[in-house]
């Protein structure tokens, strides 16, 4: 018989935040299921186990009309299953093409990471994360979704807002009153821009939604728009500053990359799976089911815990370490299944075929600096808020 979730209740949600490796190892040590008081949610840290999940969405569904990102957003097709959720999918689908990302987004891109470099080369010390990391995700992820007229630090505070927004289990009503605030901005900042993508079509995500042939009603574009604006900045940001310290850590395999450039696609994965940007994301069971002998009651929501499953030595051997040569092997770190991440391939492009290479090209010696040193935050969302480096000017 299926046992009981077994409960974690001297886990600080502090130390979750600052290092939450230790806690998840020994999550995954106690159960495949463990209900974590600090989270006040039950959390899956295997990778097998997430694995299987993903499988099988009649019993783990990511719809959730209660959840607070619908609440925040609106009816977003990252929270619906099968049909709904396959339309959402299928309208920004032409955005993410490899081949309109090889044409269209990479020499974009490039551009903005250039420009960003050009601004800061000559002063051979910069924080990478206001420097380089924050605008070069808030600057693409504009043009992707076809905003003009918007700067980078209102982006980039819309989808803090509206992150924090659905988050705020608490109810917090300066943290809803922000992500009132930003969801209008959004709202505005769509309909300044709707009737232009409309009459000239163009690969961004806004004109693919409002295509003429079958264009998406107004409230689902904005819901749509604000979940991509949520879960499309942070990412890459986090993982361009990871990759690059994940390198900065260890001259050997910074040296092999540069050597060997086809080695940086594996650098990427890496960098994902070893601090995911995405730690943990949601789903709900239809019915009453057994997850490897634990029992889950129907209507459960659980948290799927990719950070902890990328790390499990179930999988991988010394999940610990920042290892580019570790043998091919798929991790969560862009989910799994019908939800698998949108921008996965993009990302690859933006962050470890275009911001991290160039970066390691244009600023000679790039190191950390010994007396400041980088800081790593988050759980649920991670990776590192200040990266201050040094190099030969
Ligand atoms: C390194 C960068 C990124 C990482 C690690 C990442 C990770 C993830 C993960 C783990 C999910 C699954 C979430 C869930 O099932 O609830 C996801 C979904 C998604 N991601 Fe990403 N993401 C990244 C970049 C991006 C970018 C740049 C965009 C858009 C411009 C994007 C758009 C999406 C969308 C639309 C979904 C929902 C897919 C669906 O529900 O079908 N992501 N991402």
């Amino acid at each position: 018989m299926a046992s009981a979730v077994p409960v974690i209740d001297d886990i600080a949600y502090e130390d979750l935040l600052v290092d939450p490796y230790p806690s998840f190892r020994r999550m995954r040590d106690i159960a495949p299921a463990v209900f974590v008081k600090a989270a006040n949610l039950i959390v899956v840290t295997r990778f097998e186990d997430i694995a299987k999940i993903e499988r099988d969405p009649a019993t783990y569904s990511a719809d959730n009309p209660t959840s607070l990102v619908n609440r925040v957003m609106g009816p977003t097709f990252m929270r619906k299953d099968g049909a709904e959720h396959a339309v959402g999918r299928k309208a920004i689908e032409p955005t993410f093409r490899p081949g309109t990302i090889k044409e269209h987004w990479a020499p974009l891109f490039t551009d903005i990471c250039k420009e960003l470099i050009d601004s800061f080369v000559d002063a051979g010390e910069a924080n990478l994360f206001p420097a380089l990391a924050a605008p070069m995700a808030s600057l693409s992820l504009m043009r992707m979704l076809g905003f003009e007229d918007v700067s980078w630090q209102t982006l980039a505070l819309w989808s803090q807002s509206l992150i924090d927004g659905a988050g705020n289990y608490a109810r917090d009503a300066e943290i809803d009153q922000r992500a009132a605030a930003a969801a209008r901005g959004v709202d505005e900042a769509i309909e300044a821009v709707l009737d232009y993508h409309r009459a000239h079509p163009n690969p961004s995500i806004l004109s693919s939604m409002a295509h003429a042939d079958h264009p998406m009603p107004i409230e689902e574009i904005r819901a749509n728009i604000k979940v991509i604006i949520g879960g499309g900045l942070n990412e890459p940001r986090d993982a361009i500053l990871t990759l690059a310290l994940g390198l900065l850590g260890d001259p050997v395999q910074r040296d092999a990359v540069l050597a060997k450039p086809e080695l940086w696609p594996a650098a990427l994965e890496e960098a994902v799976r070893w601090i995911s940007p995405i730690g943990m994301y949601p789903r709900r069971t239809t019915r009453p089911t057994d997850l490897s002998g634990v029992a889950l009651a129907e209507g459960t929501q659980i948290g799927l815990c990719v950070g902890a499953a990328n790390r499990d030595e179930r999988r991988f051997a010394e999940p610990d370490l920042f290892d580019i040569s570790r043998p091919k092997q798929s991790h969560l770190g862009f989910g799994a299944g019908p939800h698998f991440c949108a921008g996965a391939w993009v990302s690859r492009h933006l962050v470890g075929k275009i911001a991290v290479p160039m970066l390691f090209d244009r600023l000679p010696n790039l190191r950390l600096r010994e007396d400041d040193a980088p800081v790593i935050r988050g759980w649920v969302f991670r990776g590192p808020v200040s990266m201050p480096v040094r190099w030969d000017a």
